[in-house]
């Protein structure tokens, strides 16, 4: 399902984002937990982590950086790490945080390689968890059934989306911005406006 070309997409606004962080918030909060450090996998946890941190008033927040998903709704084989954590984070309370569970590879390789930095404790949020994921993590804002499955477009990853889909989209370099825009709501229920997809077609 998410081998394909043409995924369909949700696009996920900002008043989305805040109230998610402010879900997962408020559970950590519950919990009575307060994590001592934040871990954001990069890329999409980064924004995540930042928004939880300052909820959470966490001062100490750490990039962690892992790969799967190559461009668009295309993975990149299995999930790895690609760069290691650079402290040490011994007797600590640490929340890792990305944007989606899908797979949930890229998570509990994360999850795991904190607690080998020596966490005391680690637990995990993500804004989506996808049923199928193999990977639960501890705190989600939101649970996606597997066959609603869907390419979310997160604010921050909106122009390398809409550049990715619209070069799929178009049949030809000559093709109008205007059928490209109507291709991309058919194929991928993806509605943008005209100037956006003429900005993405524009070469970088
Ligand atoms: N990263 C991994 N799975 C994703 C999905 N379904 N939507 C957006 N980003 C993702």
């Amino acid at each position: 399902m998410a081998h394909v070309d043409f995924p369909p997409c949700r696009l996920v606004s900002w008043p989305e984002i805040d109230r998610w962080s402010d879900l997962i918030a408020e559970k950590v909060r519950s919990a009575s937990w307060n994590p001592q450090v934040i871990v954001g996998l990069t890329r999409g946890g980064w924004v995540p982590s930042r928004m939880l941190a300052d909820r959470l008033g966490t001062k100490h927040l750490a990039a962690l950086r892992a790969q799967h998903w190559g461009v668009t709704a295309t993975p990149s084989g299995s999930a790895e790490l690609t760069e290691e954590l650079a402290t040490r984070l011994d007797q600590k309370r640490v929340l890792v945080v990305d944007d989606i569970t899908d797979t949930g590879q890229s998570l509990q390789l994360a999850v795991r390689h904190v607690a080998d930095r020596g966490a005391l404790e680690v637990r995990s949020a993500t804004y989506l968890h996808i049923s199928h994921s193999t990977y639960m993590p501890t705190y989600f804002a939101e649970e996606v059934a597997r066959d609603a499955w869907r390419w979310f477009v997160f604010p921050w990853n909106y122009w390398e989306d809409l550049r990715t889909l619209a070069g799929k989209v178009r049949a030809s370099d000559g093709m109008p911005a205007k059928e490209v825009q109507r291709e991309l709501k058919a194929r991928c229920l993806l509605d943008v406006p005209l100037s956006h997809v003429e900005r993405a077609l524009a070469p970088l």
